[in-house]
């Protein structure tokens, strides 16, 4: 059986993008894979956040992770700083990982602008992101686009591993989505909807937004003056093309089909009140249930520490083995 891990940090609210680029993938392989699905906290300290926030963000985000569909019967779904192995892993491969392998990713160079300071964790981040896999002998990582550079780079840093101390990690593969791998944001159809834009009015849309918010926001989505309702690659028509993506992924209709439901459509109005309902519809259920969890989190911290005791009892031998072949005194 295949072996799947995958992660999202609890910065900001998951949004779309998230739900679209990774969720849906994770919740639907559940049956046929071995899965692993980490709440990446120990990521999120790379950036300038507020202590009290991240707890309560973890928590929701494990919420919506539950409400979602992840199910503990049939996937571990934990929190990284629960399993010590993660942290400890990323010394050992930092010390095999060249600098310059680092210093090279888009990620770190597009954060490294705009953050004020710029601490050793957001250059180590990827090293830590392959510890995550690499633990796990994930054989896929289901991802939006966004990572594929970052699960490249694990395989890299697999591949060295192995060529220093002998076959030992497996190469991990990315899985990613065939639509809506990149999603957009409403404001802005150049850049990706991401959770660090989230607060911006009409960026992004929150998987747990209420059907209102969500109706504001895509009236408000950039479009065109084209007038003209179909998937295109041309970049001033990005916005429509992204909402057309939203739907189709939504509803899994191929091209032609969500271009004839549009047909009649008397404008972009029409366009975007046809997406946020079918959106609307997609993640009514998610708010509805992840409240069940958000109201109970004594229940909520229990199926969690159950994910991270099942997370170890994986990472914890795979550590001994890989400080084993490094050289270091084990097991006294
Ligand atoms: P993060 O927290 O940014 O995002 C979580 C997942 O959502 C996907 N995603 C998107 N997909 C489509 N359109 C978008 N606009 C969009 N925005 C985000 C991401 O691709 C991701 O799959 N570095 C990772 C977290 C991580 C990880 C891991 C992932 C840490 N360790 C190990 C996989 C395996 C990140 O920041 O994801």
């Amino acid at each position: 059986m295949k072996r799947v891990f995958s992660g999202i940090q609890p910065t900001g609210e998951p949004h779309l993008g998230n739900y679209l680029g990774a969720f849906r993938q994770w919740v639907e392989g559940q049956d046929q894979k071995e899965n692993f699905f980490c709440i990446v906290d120990l990521h999120s300290l790379t950036a300038p956040y507020d202590p009290e926030g991240l707890r309560e963000r973890t928590r929701k985000l494990a919420a919506v992770l539950f409400a979602v569909g992840i199910s503990p019967e049939k996937s571990t779904l934990f929190i990284q700083s629960h399993v010590s192995a993660h942290a400890e892993a990323c010394w050992l491969l930092n010390c095999i990982t060249p600098i310059g392998w680092l210093q090279k990713m888009t990620q770190f160079k597009e954060k490294f602008t705009k953050q004020e300071s710029v601490g050793m964790g957001l250059l180590d981040y990827p090293v830590l992101m392959a510890c995550d896999i690499l633990l796990y002998d994930a054989d896929e990582v289901p991802v939006g686009d966004d990572q594929k550079q970052h699960v490249e780079l694990a395989r890299n840093i697999a591949g060295r591993f192995n060529h220093l101390y002998g076959d030992f990690f497996v190469p991990p593969e990315p899985v990613i989505p065939k639509i809506a791998a990149r999603v957009m944001g409403l404001d802005d159809p150049a850049t990706k909807m991401s959770k660090s834009a989230a607060s911006i009015r009409g960026h992004a849309i929150g998987v747990l937004d209420d059907p209102k918010e969500i109706e504001r926001s895509f009236k408000r989505a950039k479009t065109d003056l084209f007038n003209e309702i179909r998937f295109s690659d041309d970049q001033e028509r990005a916005g429509v093309n992204n909402l057309l993506s939203i739907y189709q992924a939504i509803t899994g209709k191929g091209r032609e089909e969500v271009e004839a439901d549009f047909a009649n459509a008397r404008g972009y109005g029409d366009l975007k009140m046809g997406v946020a309902e079918i959106v609307i519809e997609a993640l009514r259920p998610i708010r509805e249930e992840s409240d069940k969890y958000l109201n109970d989190p004594v229940a909520l911290d229990t199926m969690l520490a159950k994910g991270a005791e099942q997370a170890r009892e994986v990472a914890m031998p795979k550590l001994r083995e890989m400080q084993e072949k490094m050289g270091l005194l084990v097991g006294m």
